[in-house]
């Protein structure tokens, strides 16, 4: 799978993408992440990428012109340009391939999108900033917007890598089986998550608070965080009932 990623901050995402997964994975070739910065793709001194709304109003609008020139550098089979530019430009189904918009105005990002995406063969993310984009990218250029939350970041960088991470450990071979934390329900269903303890079987917060050397005052009791019982039991039928009573469903 390849990930194209347009952004401002190439370094942002190379960072991030340097460690864990997004870095096993790009090892052994089961992704590739190239990053393009757009403001290489203008043409006046400044290397302006945004200008002032039309009509007034605050702030900055990112400009359709190097975002445009960018993707068009890509080659980039998707629906859109497909039938802009025509077939013979393409070698690609323009199936495999989706031209994603990270806003907040998007659809909320799930699972099961992450299961959509992990299907095609390349994703191209385009990085908003600012206080807007050229809705004429929305228009003419994005297949999708998605939003990560219902909150504002101050761009798509953060969006893009939780989207380039959800995928990618879906991918096969990424990650191991044992690894999965949750089962999976039906591929787009959805996946169980049950809580997990590890050792100490009792931990004492109270302890280890004077240990790393705070000074307690009239503590009493010493606090035991237990494990439940039942996990300790090695009762594999009652075990599996106390997941199944606290499981929780992601969608
Ligand atoms: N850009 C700013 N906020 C965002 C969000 N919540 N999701 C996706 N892109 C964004």
């Amino acid at each position: 799978m390849k990930f194209d990623i347009l952004t401002l901050f190439p370094e942002l995402i190379k960072f991030y993408s340097n460690y864990s997964i997004l870095k096993k994975a790009q090892k052994e070739k089961k992704i590739e992440i190239i990053t393009y910065n757009f403001r290489d793709f203008t043409a006046d001194k400044y290397r302006t990428v945004d200008d002032r709304p039309f009509g007034g109003g605050r702030g900055m609008i990112l400009k359709i012109e190097p975002i445009f020139k960018t993707i068009a550098s890509l080659k980039i089979p998707n629906s859109k340009f497909y039938s802009l530019i025509g077939k013979s430009n393409f070698q690609q189904s323009p199936k495999k391939t989706k031209i994603i918009l990270f806003t907040p105005r998007g659809k909320k990002f799930t699972q099961k999108i992450a299961h959509q995406f992990s299907q095609l063969e390349r994703l191209v993310l385009i990085c908003g900033r600012y206080e807007g984009i050229d809705e004429r990218v929305v228009k003419y250029i994005a297949d999708e917007q998605i939003s990560i939350g219902n909150y504002v970041l101050m761009g798509g960088e953060l969006p893009a890598l939780v989207v380039m991470e959800a995928v990618t450990r879906l991918l096969p071979g990424v990650i191991g089986k044992s690894e999965f934390l949750f089962k999976r329900i039906s591929k787009t269903k959805g996946f169980i998550e049950h809580p997990q303890y590890t050792r100490p079987e009792i931990f004492e917060p109270l302890k280890t608070l004077t240990e790393i050397g705070f000074k307690l005052k009239r503590v009493k009791k010493n606090i035991k965080w237990r494990v439940p019982k039942i996990l300790l039991s090695g009762n594999h039928q009652q075990i599996k009932k106390w997941r199944e009573k606290h499981q929780k469903i992601i969608i």
